[in-house]
Order: C-alpha cells, then structure tokens, then sequence
C-alpha cells in the first residue's frame, strides 16, 4: 500500500466550466484516485476553487455582488456540480481561504529570507475613470502597425505584433471604455525564477517516465527564449492575498496582493489543512513535508496543457527556492483539448455543453464514459454529437447494459431471482474467465500508467467478454435441451456482474453502485484473483433484476441537444 496525494489544477471561481476543462483535470483525477482507493490505497485528492484575479473582480462587478458573496456563492456551485458528477475529493477547498491566506505569505517570507525576491519599480497603465491599475488585456486600442481597432495592449490578434499598451493608438479600458489612461509608477515583487533554472532543469531532465507533453512544454519554456525570467507576483488590486512577508507586513507594498498564479498552487498544500480544519483528516503535514513523512507520498497533478508551465516550473520554482522540505510533483498527468463540434468551446459565446448543463439533460455516467474514452491525451479530441450518441448507445446500452439485463431477466424467467445451483465448468467457462484474467491484469496496467483512453478500451473488451460469451453460449437454447448446463452458464454470468461493477466503478460509480446494489452485494474486493472472484456469488445467491442502467439517446434527442448547444447560452 502506497499513499498517494492526488490534485486537479484548481477551477476559475468565475463560471460553470464546460466538459472541455473538466476531462483535462478532474475527471480524470477522479478516475484514478477511485481506481487507487479501489486497489486498497491510502489516497488524498484534493480540489478548490482558484478564487482570486481580475477575472472573478470583474464576474463579481457584473453579478452586482460583494466579490465575497460572489465567491461564496460560486464555489457552493461548483462543489455541487462537482459532486453532481461524483468527483470524489477528499476535500474542495477555496484559494481564498485564511489558509492559503497564511501559506502564501509564509512562502512569500521563507523565499525573501532565500534572497530570491526582488523589488522593482515600474510604469502600469492607470485607468483614472476605473481607479485602478490595468492588466494589458483591459487595455484596447488601434494597432500601430495594421490599423485593427481592438488590439490589446500586449498583443495585435490581427497581426500579431507584440505591444506595449503605450503604443496603442485611441488606447482605452475595456472595463469602463474610458481613454483616460495614464502610466504610473508602482513597486511589484519578482520571484528570481532564473535563479533556479539549473536545479529546475535538472529536475524536469530526471522525469524521464512522464508524458511526453508536459516535458516538451516544460522544456520549451526552460530553453526557449524568456520563459524563465523573473516575474512579478504582486498586483495592484483590491482582492487576493495581501502582501506580507511571513506575518509581518511588507513596507512599501502596502494594499497590493499577490498575484493569482503565486497563491493558487500554494492552495494545494493549504487545501490539506482545510482538510484537516474541516475535521476530516487529522495531519496534512504527513502528506507534504518530506521531512514528516511525505516521503513515502507519491503526488500526482492532472491538468491541461496550458497549466503545464506554472506546474513543470513556477510552482515547484517557489517551492524549491523556500529550500524548506516540501513535497514536490512527482508525475504530472496533462491532457490537451477537447474541441467541440468543429470549433472551441467557448465559455464567453457559451458554445458546448457546460457542467450544469450536462448533468440537466443526462446522468453523469454517461458523460464520464464518453469524456474519459475520448480523453485528449495524444492528440486534441472533439466532442460531436454523433459520436456521442455511438458511444453511449454502444458501449453502455448495447454492450453493458444489455448483458446485465438479459442475463438477470433470462434467470428471473427460468430459474428465479437466485443464483442457480449448478455443476462444474466446462472449456467455453474456462476460456472465458482466462480471457479475463489477462484482461484485468492488463487494464491494470494501463490504469497505473494513467493510460486514460486505453483502459478504457480494456474495461470496454472486458465488457464485451460477457456479451459475446453470452451470444456463443446461448443459454436460452441450451436451456430446451440441457437445463443443467444452461444453470452453469447462468451461474458465471451472473457472477460477472460484481466483477464488473468493481473494475468499472472508476468510470461509471454510479451504474456501478447500481450494479452491486442489484446483486445484493457490498463492494467487493479487487478482484486480484480474477477466478477466485468469480466464485463470489454461489448457488441460492438472491439478486434482483436491475432498472434498465442506460437509456439510449434517439436521433431526436441528439438533433434537439445540438441545436441547444451550438452557441449562446441559455
Ligand atoms: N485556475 C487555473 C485554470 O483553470 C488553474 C490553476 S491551477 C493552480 O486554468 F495550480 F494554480 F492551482
Ligand atoms: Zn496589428
């Protein structure tokens, strides 16, 4: 038995998130940390909302709330989806908390103690008409260089052209619109990342068995350019973690904050403590100082590609620059895209399908099967409502909802609702259950490499095992002319049902729970020994014929759920 501490990059409070962003995190966090507990596991997987940022001020503005109460109401929002989708964490916590509050400013001190912070003076835009320092991408204005009219300040999108906000031509702030804009001095806190670049280097070069995607952007970000550079970890805003300096305050910095991307990995560690203040664990030390016992940890992060950077380098950069003993990532699981339909999801044209939304029109499993046998992993991968419709009629429907009922309706018809006395196996058993045997074996080895779309073509081949065991062996024929050993055949399906429920738990939990709860049976072992595991249910085992598990998506339903979705939300 391992320990394993698990995290999904951490939620924007500001909105539901779509199916996109939650198959390039949490959805597959989850997976694996129910696969883990399910193999016997001492597993921590911790979650939060990420609450701070220019973004969430805005959305609380719009919203016409206090950003607190905005907050607040958010992140109740969300953990409910999140549960709504059986995302199993061991706690969902929030960046906002007063202990992410103390943490961050507790790295803030140990790195200046490290001589790793620096102090710097520069110009920002300063929007007089909005009382407030502007971030380039409020800032819009004329290009000097091809005339677009809403470049940004960092950026032409028209030409590409990297800006300065001073260039800008009729520049003005896309929060208020107003042009009256003027630089102003203020002071920030870098971090000296370059500084680590070498021990970060080395670090990343060791990781030799993680994906290909998360190295190759870590490294390009190490080797190529400026990726490395110091950067700024302060800003002028109201709301964030204010700037201190371990407890004390921060002369100069006074009613500035740390900047969202400083606070928000900090949140993992802090998360534990909510954890445990929430009176749910009672040691979070154990599981992040390496000094305390989280040595034996082994820490997994799943994220999409563009959090790769902050988790391949400024994060682990804090960490390894407070040179105090805390737990670093020791594999980082990261997923491209999910498009959807041809183009992008798009939370600000709401275009796909969001979390709410999903869970409103169909049954989380569904969604879980699809997204996590689509997983994004080698490549971008596209949400279409055909494929959709395919997969969740096939798959779920035809494959494993159909054994189930078929095999339990046939026993209710000829035997009743009890597992059949029977003889011995004969070679069709045998075969079957060594099939399996080296099924299991393998989808176990694809769960543990987090092999997301593989093991889920495992559990599918496993499924479809019983179904064409089923098919070949047609009990219902045998039955006319040899009742014996149509009982026999009987006897070994219906024990496939709790194999099936347990290894397929970590996609579908819920038709799972149903599955077990239908064969009257508490959650069985990992069937480590696939045979032995058959054995589960004997001779006058009662069960009863579950509810039809999935339901199959028409052609109608599919072409009014397209239509619906195809842009603007509600
Ligand atoms: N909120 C960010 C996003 O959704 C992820 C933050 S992950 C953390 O892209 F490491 F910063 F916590
Ligand atoms: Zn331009």
């Amino acid at each position: 038995m391992t320990r394993h501490l698990i995290t999904s990059a951490i939620p924007y409070i500001n909105g539901i998130k779509h199916l996109g962003n939650l198959v390039g995190s949490q959805l597959p966090a989850d997976l694996y940390a129910r696969y883990l507990r399910a193999r016997g596991h001492e597993v921590l997987f911790l979650c939060a909302t990420d609450e701070h940022g220019t973004p969430a001020e805005l959305a609380a503005t719009k919203a016409g709330k206090p950003i607190e109460e905005y907050c607040a109401e958010m992140h109740a929002i969300q953990a409910e989806i999140a549960a709504g989708f059986g995302l199993s964490f061991d706690h969902f916590g929030r960046s906002s908390s007063l202990q992410n509050r103390a943490l961050t400013q507790y790295f803030a001190g140990a790195l200046a103690d490290q001589g790793l912070i620096e102090e710097v003076v520069e110009q920002q835009v300063y929007s007089n008409a909005d009382g407030r320092f502007l971030p380039d991408r409020y800032i819009e204005g004329t290009c000097p260089n091809c005339g677009f009219e809403s470049a940004r300040g960092d950026q032409c999108d028209n030409c590409t052209k990297q800006l300065d906000p001073v260039d800008l031509i009729d520049a003005h702030s896309t929060i208020s619109g107003s042009t009256d804009l003027e630089m102003r001095e203020t002071k920030h806190l870098f971090l000296r990342q370059s500084q680590l670049k070498d021990r970060l280097d080395d670090w990343i070069s060791e990781k030799a068995d993680w994906p290909v995607l998360t190295t190759s952007i870590a490294r390009k970000w190490l080797h190529d350019g400026d990726g490395l550079r110091d950067r700024g970890i302060t800003r002028d805003l109201d709301w964030g973690v204010p700037v201190k300096r371990g407890a004390d305050d921060w002369p100069g910095m006074e009613g500035k904050v740390f900047y969202v991307w400083f606070d928000a990995p900090i949140e993992y560690i802090a998360c534990a403590q909510e954890w445990v203040d929430a009176g749910k664990g009672d040691d979070w030390v154990r599981w992040w100082r390496t000094d305390q016992g989280a040595d034996d940890v082994r820490y997994t992060q799943f994220m999409g590609k563009d959090n790769v950077p902050f988790h391949t380098l400024s994060f682990p950069a804090t960490i390894m620059g407070s040179n105090e003993p805390w737990k670093l990532v020791d594999y980082i699981k990261s997923f491209n895209y999910l498009t959807y339909d041809g183009g992008q999801f798009s939370t600000s044209r709401g275009r796909g399908v969001f979390m709410d939304q999903a869970l409103e029109i169909l049954p989380a499993d569904y969604w879980r099967w699809w997204l996590l046998s689509h997983a994004p992993e080698t490549s971008d991968a596209e949400f279409t409502w055909e494929n959709f419709q395919t997969s969740v009629n096939k798959d779920l429907a035809d494959v494993l909802g159909n054994f189930i009922s078929r095999i339990t309706k046939f026993c209710r018809s000829k035997f009743g609702e009890a597992v059949p006395s029977a003889g011995e196996y004969g070679p069709a058993e045998h075969a079957l259950i060594a099939d399996l045997a080296t099924r299991v074996a393998q989808y176990q080895i694809h769960m543990d490499a987090m092999e997301v779309r593989k093991s889920a073509q495992e559990l599918r081949a496993i499924w479809s095992a019983g179904n064409e065991y089923l098919q070949a062996e047609a009990p219902w024929t045998t039955f006319k002319t040899d009742p014996e050993k149509a009982a026999v055949q009987v006897r070994l399906a219906l024990n496939l049902i709790p194999l099936y429920a347990v290894l397929s738990a970590p996609f579908i939990p819920t038709a799972a729970a149903s599955m077990l709860s239908a064969m009257h049976v508490e959650t069985p072992d990992w069937p480590d020994d696939v045979p032995a595991a058959l054995e589960g249910l004997a001779a006058g085992h009662i069960f009863e014929v579950p509810e039809v598990l999935f339901a199959k998506i028409s052609d109608e339903d599919r072409e009014i759920w397209a239509e619906r979705f195809a842009g603007t939300r509600d």
